[in-house]
């Protein structure tokens, strides 16, 4: 089976991915150059994002991995489950940048920058590479931002439909009978 037969528009080409990467690792580099840096890559979307953003730095980091859902209603931050935490002693040292691939309703980096905050990092800090501002039910900005998007449902770079399509190279909208 060829994945592309599933996909109805590229949203995000390969090449402006690479663009928006880019310029994210240019801004962290300049803005974290006097900080100490821990990259946090939320699981699993955020996977391929990390890494190709890591790359990008010209300023020393460190990754670590975190994997955590949340649930709530009405515009309270809700309730964060944390399946994956951080196991480190040095987190009063480090500057945190929470790496996300896509905020929604903006549930989960709202309740885990509250949750980070509570270990006494240094500071936090949060980057997505994409944004759906119109899905937001809390009031949540993230400090760097790689593109809002509409509200549609989009796969690759990470991003998944049923755990598949996390390998595409590109951003895509999926063909509607796919979702059945
Ligand atoms: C997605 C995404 C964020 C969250 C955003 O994760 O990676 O973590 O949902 O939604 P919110 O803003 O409404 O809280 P998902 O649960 O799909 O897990 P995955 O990264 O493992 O695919």
């Amino acid at each position: 089976m060829d994945y592309r037969d599933n996909i109805e528009k590229v949203l995000i080409t390969a090449e402006e991915l690479a663009q928006m990467v880019d310029n994210l690792a240019a801004q962290i580099s300049r803005d974290y150059a006097d900080k100490d840096l821990l990259l946090v890559c939320i699981l699993k979307g955020s996977m391929i994002f990390t890494g190709e953003l890591m790359q990008r730095l010209t300023i020393p980091s460190q990754v670590d991995f975190m994997k955590v859902s949340s649930y709530g209603s009405g515009t309270t931050a809700g309730v964060l489950k944390v399946h994956l935490d951080l196991k480190r002693d040095d987190l009063d040292s480090k500057d945190i940048l929470i790496i996300e691939d896509c905020i929604d309703t903006g549930r989960t980096l709202g309740g885990l920058s509250r949750y980070l905050k509570g270990k006494g990092c240094r500071s936090v800090k949060t980057c997505a590479l994409l944004d759906k501002p119109s899905r937001r039910e809390i009031t949540f900005a993230p400090d760097y931002v790689g593109k809002e998007i509409p509200n549609e449902f989009v796969v690759g770079y990470g991003l998944d439909y049923d755990e598949d399509y996390r390998s595409l190279p590109y951003i895509a909208v999926l063909k509607p009978e796919c979702y059945n």
